[in-house]
């Protein structure tokens, strides 16, 4: 339908495991929608720069130790925290490219072994996706890319998990790239799904919950 108001930026958001290539790609969907005029933005959980996201820092860092449902709480948290500039980001006809979201929550929780609907509860209400880009690369590979900064998670045996997880969580309006092609195929593929989707969201599209 023709009502402007209905018209809105996108929440596109990308996953996959560490080393997948989310924010190369991220950064290069920006470049993409900019350059097409677009009023775009790139995010990414954690944000580090809240309290709540410098808490989650020195955990990662191995600064500090937390218990798991605790740790997954404050990852949430700091969802909720972005959640209302979101809304009005997206309302403002502001697309946004989103390193990691919700489901990463989920994943990298439920891999250490926590209910997978308790993980998903926190995360309730949240803003749902208009599209949800899965960077699908193994672990095996993700690992020989290097470059594993020596965080908390990233070791391969726990990437693993995480990979497993992602596959339980992920339903069919996922759209799947292989990640362990060249920057520039995974480039070409990721335009024109966000394009598609940008396109929608600027005719008109209801903003929508998790998790439905
Ligand atoms: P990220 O900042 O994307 O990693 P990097 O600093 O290497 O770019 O994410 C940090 C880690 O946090 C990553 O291993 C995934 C994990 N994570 C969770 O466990 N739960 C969450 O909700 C999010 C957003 C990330």
């Amino acid at each position: 339908n023709n009502h402007k108001s209905d018209s809105r930026g996108a929440l596109i958001v990308l996953e996959g495991l560490d080393r997948s290539g989310k924010t190369s790609q991220s950064s290069r969907l920006l470049s993409y929608l900019e350059g097409l005029n677009h009023s775009v933005e790139s995010w990414r959980f954690p944000d580090r720069n809240t309290g709540v996201g410098q808490m989650i820092s020195s955990y990662l860092a191995n600064e500090s130790q937390l218990d798991d449902h605790t740790i997954h709480l404050l990852f949430s948290a700091n969802r909720w925290e972005k959640r209302s500039l979101m809304e009005t980001k997206l309302r403002s006809g502001t697309t946004l490219i989103v390193d990691r979201y919700s489901f990463s929550g989920v994943a990298f929780s439920s891999a250490k072994g926590l209910d997978i609907e308790w993980c998903k509860a926190p995360e309730i209400g949240l803003l749902a996706p208009d599209l949800v880009l899965y960077l699908d690369i193994p672990p095996e590979k993700a690992a020989e890319r290097g470059g594993y900064g020596g965080e908390r998670y990233e070791q391969l045996e726990f990437q693993r998990k995480v990979a497993h997880s992602y596959q339980i969580l992920r339903d069919a309006s996922w759209k799947t790239v292989d990640a362990g092609l060249p920057l520039d195929d995974v480039e070409k593929q990721l335009r024109e799904m966000v394009l598609d989707c940008v396109t929608t969201c600027q005719k008109g599209k209801v903003l929508s919950k998790l998790w439905s």
